[in-house]
């Protein structure tokens, strides 16, 4: 066994046994029930790829949308870093109401919105200045049509001058999603080894025409 599927197979036992507790992260403390994704740094490292990476210039007064929010940690940061608006989306109701429970304790709903949307299907709005997405990295040698969907549409709603900033890790599908990323953006590739994972982060800039 590699020490990658022995992490797998720990974190799989750990978030199934795992009831509603908390995460503490860069000072701010996530609620997570039961069943919705835990970003807790000591069993993941894709919320946190993001959280470290994310650059000031690309939040302050920007307009962001967090794809796949879960406990709603990406926009609740994104949110107190400065975002002039968020909308967080989830296509699960526990996530949603997890997310807009985070968001009350911590006086943001001015500047989050919840909305149970899958990816950027239906989303009127093509002027997004930050698009924030760590969605499932599958585990299945399949590729998710979720993330290949979301790489060809972001850049349609994205100002000329916004990012895309996607988590990947090598349990995934990362050669496919990176070659996928590079046909539509100019790509930075942030990489962090934890646990004999690699973790990733496209910073994917939207190409000049
Ligand atoms: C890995 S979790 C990440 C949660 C959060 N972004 C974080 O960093 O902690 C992925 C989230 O994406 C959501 N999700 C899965 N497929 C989705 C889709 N098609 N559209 C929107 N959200 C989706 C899941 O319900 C889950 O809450």
């Amino acid at each position: 066994m590699t020490s990658q599927d022995e992490y797998l197979s720990e974190w799989v036992e750990e978030s199934r046994s795992r009831g509603e507790h908390s995460v503490f992260l860069k000072g701010m403390e996530i609620v997570v029930p039961k069943d919705v994704f835990s970003p807790d740094p000591n069993l993941t490292y894709s919320s946190m790829m993001v959280l470290k990476h994310l650059r000031s210039d690309d939040v302050i007064s920007s307009k962001v949308i967090d794809v796949g929010t879960g406990s709603g940690v990406l926009a609740i940061w994104a949110a107190e870093n400065g975002a002039e608006s968020v909308k967080a989306v989830d296509i699960s109701v526990e996530a949603l109401s997890a997310a807009a429970r985070n968001i009350k304790s911590r006086n943001l709903e001015g500047v989050i919105s919840v909305k149970r949307q899958s990816l950027l299907d239906g989303d009127s709005d093509f002027d997004y200045d930050l698009i924030l997405a760590n969605l499932p990295i599958l585990m299945e040698q399949i590729v998710s049509a979720s993330d290949i969907k979301l790489l060809k549409n972001a850049s349609s709603h994205l100002t000329s001058k916004g990012k895309l900033y996607f988590a990947s890790a090598s349990f995934g599908k990362h050669d496919y999603l990176l070659k996928t990323a590079k046909e539509f953006f100019d790509v930075e590739i942030v990489k962090e080894t934890r646990w004999g994972v690699d973790w990733f982060l496209y910073i994917c800039s939207k190409r000049a025409v």
